[in-house]
């Protein structure tokens, strides 16, 4: 959602805090704004990029304490007003805070009846009143006593005119520690801190820390001691670079066989699946997976692959409708979550929701030391390396690695025997993806045809749906062109009726049982003189004759064929976006991780 960044050390911070901001404008960047001490407190604030808030600044804004925020609004528009850092009255307290206070209403009256004056429309702005009215010069006590009357997230960093240090504070929104030498860093996630160190301390929900030049310490709110270990981050700064694309999301789609070989690196020895995930396999009867967007389109994928080779029954839930439902789990159930950043507030209340019915939890994350990473009772990382682009492709990519891992995994450990083709097949995928990358300027040509539609239709049968949901959502969310995913035979059952000479239709037709059957919807898409687009590996002359264009994809087996065509839809999402000259790495009204509900 948003992303917030502290400095406390022996450097002049205004440029660390500038380029921090930077470097999580994924997460949110409708508005910025810092805030440094220097003696007082001086603060800037900008509406727009963060661009915006940097041609801003001027010598007067400096010193060795600061704090700054990049905004994705929820509450009150993008503007300057809204925008954090938020101050006292007295403008001697500053915080930046990422999160949504559930009940800043009657917190906000109260203050207002006892004077105190809002200048915006936020929730946020009562958290720095909330502070100062319990500040009596110990501004770790003050913000404990704040947050005590604080319903709702937050991952929160507070300065004082007065006190050298930062005190922050995370609940439901991610927050961690960077530890360097003679300074000290607070941020959202990793990739502003790793530029300083790569020493990190990651904070659990209800804790807050105290940080100043040389040493930290963590309490929980309730006020004992935590002891918590500094970690070591394992990628470098190099990863989170663009390297010659013009965007990262291009970056991300070139670097899934790496990243596909690094989902699997030690997880296949001679045909075994080593997983170090806890699960009861003598009593599993059933699994239940929950998600949000591309992630969920990965757990319908993994529902093919469980209920194919483990023969065992398997529910999908967007994450956000099981948080509300009924959703009887019972504790012989397995509960997986699927999440990029480990951060996304439906998934963990739905991992909230499941641990309370005892049943085991596991996690595909990607963000090591993530919440639900750290919340799940084991998990697989998907070590895709930063994906720093809105719209997830390697991350997928990864994920339905991992959750083909984990359906051979269940099945080995009950007793079943793998097919050691598909554990071959799968070792090869990711030179087949090579192959279909060196072919991109054919993609190209077809996107140039395609940039002023107004709407697509996808569709596929089987293993192919859910790529055709998927390929649907890449466009969607990066070219602003509204696009659907269908079951290819719900076509006839009203989609068709949108058919017409505008409207291209995408197929992802790969050989396998049902291949005749989607050629024949096909042929009735073609009747409507629909524009039809496949993908496929099929020489099938009937395939050929029906395309206005085709993308082949390398043979391999059925199971294994989303890997493949996912890449051309990718592709193709990517290069109309961009031809559209649109902002591809931050979609209008996206934000990378969406960590309120
Ligand atoms: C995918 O391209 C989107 N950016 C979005 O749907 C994303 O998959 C969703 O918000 C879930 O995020 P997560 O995997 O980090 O939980």
């Amino acid at each position: 959602m948003c992303g917030i960044i502290g400095y406390i050390g022996s450097n002049e911070c205004t440029g660390f805090l500038i380029d921090g901001l930077k470097k999580m404008e994924y997460r949110g960047y409708d508005s910025s704004g810092i805030c440094v001490k220097n003696g007082s407190l001086t603060i800037l604030k900008r509406e727009g990029k963060i661009s915006e808030l940097e041609k801003s600044m001027n010598s007067s804004i400096k010193g060795n304490i600061g704090i700054a925020h990049t905004r994705w609004a929820t509450h009150g528009e993008p503007n300057e007003k809204n925008s954090h850092p938020h101050m006292s009255t007295d403008g001697k307290i500053a915080i930046v805070h990422n999160g949504i206070i559930e009940n800043y209403n009657s917190i906000k009256e109260l203050l207002i009846e006892e004077g105190y004056k809002f200048v915006s429309e936020t929730d946020s702005e009562v958290l720095a009143h909330l502070i100062d009215k319990c500040y009596n010069g110990d501004l770790e006590d003050a913000v404990t006593k704040a947050l005590d009357n604080v319903e709702g997230t937050f991952g929160l960093a507070v300065i004082h005119e007065d006190e050298k240090k930062i005190v922050a504070a995370r609940r439901g929104s991610p927050l961690i520690l960077g530890v360097g030498e003679n300074e000290m860093i607070i941020a959202s996630d990793a990739v502003p801190i790793v530029s300083l160190t790569k020493k990190v301390v990651y904070l659990d929900d209800n804790e807050i820390a105290v940080i100043d030049e040389n040493s930290y310490k963590v309490k929980r709110l309730t006020g004992e001691s935590v002891d918590r270990e500094v970690q070591e981050i394992k990628w470098n700064i190099g990863e989170i670079e663009k390297k010659g694309y013009k965007h990262f999301m291009h970056k991300e789609i070139h670097e899934q066989p790496t990243a596909m070989e690094n989902t699997i690196r030690g997880h296949i020895n001679e045909g075994k699946i080593k997983l170090s995930v806890d699960i009861d396999v003598e009593k599993l009867e059933r699994v239940v997976i929950s998600a949000c967007g591309t992630s969920w389109h990965s757990a319908l994928i993994a529902k093919y692959y469980i209920e194919d080779i483990v023969d065992m029954p398997v529910e999908v839930d967007y994450a956000s409708e099981f948080r509300y439902r009924n959703t009887n789990l019972r504790e012989n159930d397995l509960f997986v979550v699927i999440t990029q950043s480990g951060e996304t507030a439906d998934t963990l209340a739905a991992l909230r929701k499941a641990k309370s019915s005892g049943c085991k939890t596991i996690g595909l994350v990607n963000v090591v030391g993530s919440t639900i990473a750290r919340e799940v009772d084991s998990g697989i990382y998907l070590h895709a390396g930063p994906e720093i682009g809105v719209a997830s492709t390697k991350a997928f990519l990864c994920q339905i690695t991992g959750l083909l891992l984990l359906a051979l995994y269940i099945n080995q450990e009950k007793g079943g025997t793998n097919d050691p083709k598909l554990i071959e097949e799968l070792e090869q995928i990711p030179s087949k993806i090579d192959e279909i990358l060196k072919h991109e300027k054919d993609i190209i040509k077809i996107a140039e045809k395609l940039t002023y539609c107004r709407n697509f239709l996808y569709l596929g049968r089987g293993l192919n749906f859910p790529v055709a949901l998927e390929g649907a959502l890449k466009l969607k969310e990066i070219s602003y062109i509204h696009a659907e995913g269908y079951p290819a035979a719900e076509m006839k059952h009203g989609p068709i009726a949108l058919i017409d000479n505008e409207m291209p239709v995408v197929f992802i037709a790969t050989e396998g049982k049902i291949l005749d059957k989607v050629i024949s919807n096909m042929e009735e898409v073609k009747a409507r003189k629909g524009r039809v687009i496949t993908i496929t590996d099929s020489r099938d002359n009937k395939v050929k004759k029906l395309s206005e264009d085709i993308l082949y994809i390398p043979k391999t087996l059925e199971n294994l064929t989303p890997f493949l065509s996912s890449i051309p839809l990718q592709l193709l999402a990517y290069h109309i976006a961009d031809m559209k000259g649109l902002n591809v790495d931050k979609p209008r009204n996206l934000a990378k991780s969406v960590t309120v509900e």
